[in-house]
């Protein structure tokens, strides 16, 4: 058993100031709103602003995190940043978040999930933190969506926003009377047979571009829901956890049908969910964060209670994590 716990010490977010409803879409593309919503449950998106780089997301969510955990940026020693949608292709965009937030010095990468890439990050993390590497780590989701989007595919285009979430991991000891805090049980997974369900075309390698999101929808429906729902499963039987036990099921915020058909398999009715899909659409990295910060900030998530992430996305990658929050 690790000596230390990985706890949450501070959640924050950040949505670019610009929402795009529905409405909004319909006069530029041939859509409704009627259908966005009756299809995926959005009702509107953030875009970022020109010249709002995702590592500009990125550290407005990371200030927040930082002030409701207490620390100073010269106390992270890790910065992971979630990402498909970087500043540049190299560095990485958590050494621009590693400069913007005076971090001295320290550890910084990005780690490319898409959907599921802030729990990749959170487990990667959370392993620095168990082996005693590092005491405090930032992980962020943040993307900027909306300079990727294909205008002429509307099945795709109308489902994604901008956005950024922030958590601070940090090291706790492990009381041994005391029930366990923290991360409980994280469990990652992805199958590369199914990369052509979800992808980029483009890339430096390849065409030299940066390429346009292209999602074959119902494959990675039937994939998503079957995936978000045995990763809680794993979770749940990893940690000993009643799935009864849950205060909150924080799952990725594709398309609230995804969601539902997960809390029915689950067993988990719809009001122990936290939902963002409405007003942030599809933020992949940013969602789970996203959701978090809104479930705290409106008093619905208080500490103490159990928590469960799941996402999946474009890999096809997945992945869970159950927290004592
Ligand atoms: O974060 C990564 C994970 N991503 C996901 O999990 C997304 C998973 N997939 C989905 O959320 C859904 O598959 C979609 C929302 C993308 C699509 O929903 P669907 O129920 O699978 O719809 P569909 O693709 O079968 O499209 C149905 C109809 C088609 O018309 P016909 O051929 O039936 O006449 C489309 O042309 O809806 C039409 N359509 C639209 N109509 C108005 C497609 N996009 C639009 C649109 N506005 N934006």
């Amino acid at each position: 058993m690790s000596v230390v716990e990985t706890v949450i010490s501070g959640v924050g977010s950040y949505l670019p100031e610009r929402v795009v409803t529905n409405h909004d879409l319909a006069k530029k593309i041939d859509t409704s709103d009627e259908w966005i919503r009756s299809r995926s449950g959005i009702g509107e998106r953030h875009f970022a602003a020109e010249g709002e780089l995702t590592s500009d997301l990125a550290v407005n969510a990371a200030w927040r995190a930082l002030d409701q955990a207490g620390l100073k940026p010269r106390d992270i020693e890790l910065i992971i940043v979630a990402t498909v949608t970087p500043d540049n292709t190299f560095p990485s965009t958590a050494v621009y978040v590693q400069q913007k937030l005076g971090v001295p010095n320290g550890i910084a990468f990005d780690v490319s999930a898409a959907c599921a890439g802030f729990l990749y990050g959170v487990n990667v993390a959370h392993n620095f933190i168990s082996t005693g590497q590092v005491k405090h780590a930032l992980v962020i989701g943040a993307e900027k969506l909306s300079c990727f989007l294909d205008w002429n595919d509307r099945a795709t285009c109308v489902l994604f926003g901008d956005g950024a979430g922030a958590v601070v991991l940090s090291a706790e000891p492990a009381p041994t009377a005391a029930a366990p805090r923290g991360i409980l049980a994280t469990y990652l997974s992805a199958d590369g047979r199914l990369a052509p369900h979800l992808y980029a075309d483009g890339g430096p390698a390849s065409t030299g571009t940066v390429g346009l999101v292209r999602m074959n929808g119902k494959e990675v429906f039937r994939n998503a829901v079957e995936q978000i729902s045995n990763a809680v499963f794993e979770v749940t039987e990893r940690a000993k956890v009643a799935r009864s036990e849950i205060d909150w099921f924080v799952p990725h915020q594709a398309n609230i049908r995804i969601i539902e058909s997960c809390a029915k398999r689950l067993e988990l009715d719809m009001d122990r969910v936290i939902v963002t899909i409405d007003k942030h659409a599809n933020t992949s990295s940013a969602s789970i964060p996203l959701a978090l910060d809104a479930g705290i900030r409106d008093g619905r998530i208080k500490r103490g209670q159990l928590l469960v992430f799941a996402a999946l996305g474009g890999g096809l990658a997945w992945g869970s994590a159950l927290v004592r929050f």
